[in-house]
Formats: C-alpha cells, structure tokens, sequence
C-alpha cells in the first residue's frame, strides 16, 4: 500500500519498531480522550504497557497471517504516528470488508495525513482486493471522522444505534 505522498509511509506492524511509538500515543495526556474517540468504553481503558501494546500488535500480525485483517502502520517523520486497518471478517458487528484509521500521535492531526492514508487504503481494497462496498461505524459523536468519512464517499448505513455499553454509534458504507 503507497499514498501519494512519499512522506507518509504504510508498513506492515514491526514490534520493536512500533511498540514504543504505540506506548507514547497512550501515555500522553491525549491517550485516554483518544482511546474513548475510537469507542473505547470508559470501563474498558487499562493502562497501557509495553506488554499490553505488545499484545496488540501481535495480534496484528496473527490476523494477517490467518487472512482475517490488513494492518499498516503509518510512519512519518520516521516516527510511527498511527495506524489503519482493514478488517476481513466481522468485528464487533461491524459486517466485513470494514476499515479503521487512528491518528495516534495527536500532533499529526488535522495535516490531511488521515484523508491521504483513508483513500490509499480504499483503493487498495477496490483495486487489489477487488471489493465493491466498504463498510465502516464510528461514534456518533465523532464529528471529525464523521466528516472524513464523508468527504471520502461513506454514507449513513441506517440509523444509530447504542451498544451495550451505552454508546452511539452510526454504521457507514461506501461503494467503490
Ligand atoms: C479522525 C482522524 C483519523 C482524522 O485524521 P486527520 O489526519 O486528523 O484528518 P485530516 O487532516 O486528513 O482531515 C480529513 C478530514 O477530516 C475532517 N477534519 C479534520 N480535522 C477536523 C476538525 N478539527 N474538525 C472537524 N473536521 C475535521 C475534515 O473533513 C477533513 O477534510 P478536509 O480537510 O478536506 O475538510 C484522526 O484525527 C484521529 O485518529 N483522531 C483520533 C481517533 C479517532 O477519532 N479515530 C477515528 C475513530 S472511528
């Protein structure tokens, strides 16, 4: 997967590469708001550790290898400021092919980094994994990726809905 623009690479998950970048997103002041801007349930969010960013990033590499997910992380700067995911099966209800970005790093938020890594990925799904509709959800809530999403083609798929842990959600697809 390659954007546009030569600055903003998409590599695949590299544990010690990643893992110390993953941990400094969390712990900044920032993390916690992030962590709830992507859904996370307040109740859910547990301190972030080398050994628990491990864990994910592990589990990103065994959900490509088992053909269920595609992860890229994105590096700028030679930094790894966040990171987008293509999920191949069904995820918290979420019916598949579905895609997911996070900025991390807040200082490389709101530069057009998220729009350029959305659309490469979307063309990636279109082109290479020759899907026709993407789905995806977000938080009600969330006007900026609300706003993303739709500069990027998604429609509203239904109305919103509450999850059991009392949060809003709204489902979006885009055909491509
Ligand atoms: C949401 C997120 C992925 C957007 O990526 P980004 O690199 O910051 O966004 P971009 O600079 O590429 O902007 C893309 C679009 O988002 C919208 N946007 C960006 N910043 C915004 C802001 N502060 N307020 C409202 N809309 C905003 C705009 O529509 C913008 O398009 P435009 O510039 O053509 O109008 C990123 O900010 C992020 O990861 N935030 C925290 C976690 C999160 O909410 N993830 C999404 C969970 S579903």
């Amino acid at each position: 997967m390659r954007t546009d623009d030569p600055t903003i690479l998409l590599l695949p998950p590299d544990i010690d590469r990643d893992v110390p970048f993953a941990l400094s997103w969390f712990q900044r002041p920032e993390g916690h708001a992030t962590l709830l801007s992507m859904g996370n349930a307040e109740h859910e969010i547990e301190l972030s550790t080398i050994e628990s960013e491990t864990a994910i990033l592990h589990d990103f590499i065994e959900l490509e290898e088992q053909r269920k997910q595609i992860t890229r992380m994105i590096i700028v700067d030679h930094k790894t400021i966040g990171v987008v995911w293509i999920e191949l099966q069904e995820h918290h209800n979420v019916q598949p092919p579905s895609i997911h970005i996070m900025i991390g790093n807040p200082d490389y938020r709101g530069k057009g980094i998220g729009k350029s890594v959305m659309q490469t990925a979307i063309n990636y799904m279109k082109n290479t994994l020759h899907i026709d509709t993407i789905y995806s959800r977000h938080l009600a809530n969330n006007a900026i990726v609300a706003n993303l999403n739709q500069s990027l083609g998604f429609k509203k798929d239904g109305s919103p809905y509450t999850d059991s842990n009392g949060l809003v959600w709204q489902s979006i697809k885009m055909n491509v």
